[in-house]
């Protein structure tokens, strides 16, 4: 047997004994045993899966896998993450729409080692709701908008990046699904304050996924993902609005800036 095995029984073994347990405890019955599994087939045939799993479940997961990690901390990855978005190099512009809508942002920094050595040639790759919270390839059907602010941007040779994106808006988790169901069951909202993803990635430094949380927004104390939110990772973009600065910028409204450096742990050696 080899070592996946192993830990499929031994994690498995574990599983069984806490779900029978937790039936037993709250001495479940037989209704709301078959209540449980409709539940699960609709959140199965809605494609609701990693969102309802991420919700309550991620942010254990995140917490258990990266305990211990030194630089920037971790957050959860969420169900909106596409693996093959554009490569671009820095500086650069995110994939939008002619018409795109919402303030500029202007997103720069540095990728750094976590000993403070900056890393050319990292790549962070972004992705976050347009200004109606609304994410390319998920809640925006994917011919009309394809990796709509979206990207893996490659550092520069001082490993900065400086991107121009917009800012990101809450996230109201969908209400006509079986996830929106139970938040309204048990009396939640079911908001995330707006936020920008990004894994960052080196090789030989451990891939950082994380968020970036906007300090001003409505949902910041109380993100329907219970533990998402961390006080390092929340940030407030300052707003420009000098007409000759904009004029110059050829902007139409104020835009704003936001500067965050991640430090990457090192790789595990895989040597023994
Ligand atoms: C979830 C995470 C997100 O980042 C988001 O925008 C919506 C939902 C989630 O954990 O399900
Ligand atoms: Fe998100």
């Amino acid at each position: 047997m080899g070592a996946e095995d192993s830990r499929l029984d031994e994690v498995f073994d574990n599983l069984l004994t806490t779900l029978r347990n937790f039936v037993k405890e709250n001495r479940i019955t037989h209704d709301e045993y078959r209540r449980a599994v409709a539940f699960m087939t609709e959140v199965g045939q809605k494609g609701e899966v990693s969102l309802l799993c991420d919700v309550f479940i991620e942010v254990s997961v995140d917490a258990a896998d990266n305990s211990g990690r030194s630089g920037t901390i971790t957050t959860i990855e969420g169900p909106f993450y596409v693996h093959d978005a554009p490569m671009l190099n820095s500086p650069c512009v995110l994939p939008q729409r002619l018409d795109e809508s919402g303030p500029v942002l202007l997103f720069t920094g540095t990728v750094l080692s976590s000993k403070g050595e900056p890393l050319p040639g990292a790549v962070l790759d972004l992705w976050q709701s347009d200004t109606h919270g609304l994410y390319s390839h998920f809640d925006i059907p994917k011919n009309e908008a394809p990796y709509n602010l979206r990207a893996r941007v490659t550092t520069d040779r001082q490993g900065k990046f400086d991107v121009q994106t917009r800012l990101p808006a809450p996230y109201e988790i969908p209400k006509s699904g079986p996830t929106g169901a139970l938040l309204a069951a048990l009396q939640r909202h079911a908001w995330r304050p707006a936020h920008l993803h990004m894994k960052v990635e080196h090789s030989g430094h451990r891939t950082l996924t994380t968020q970036l949380f906007l300090k001003k927004d409505p949902w910041i104390d109380s993100d329907v993902v219970e533990g998402a939110v961390k006080q390092a990772l929340i940030v407030d973009p300052v707003m420009h609005d000098d007409a000759d600065d904009l004029h110059r910028r050829n902007f139409s409204e104020p835009y704003f800036t936001l500067s965050y450096d991640f430090l990457l742990e090192p790789a595990i050696s895989k040597a023994a």
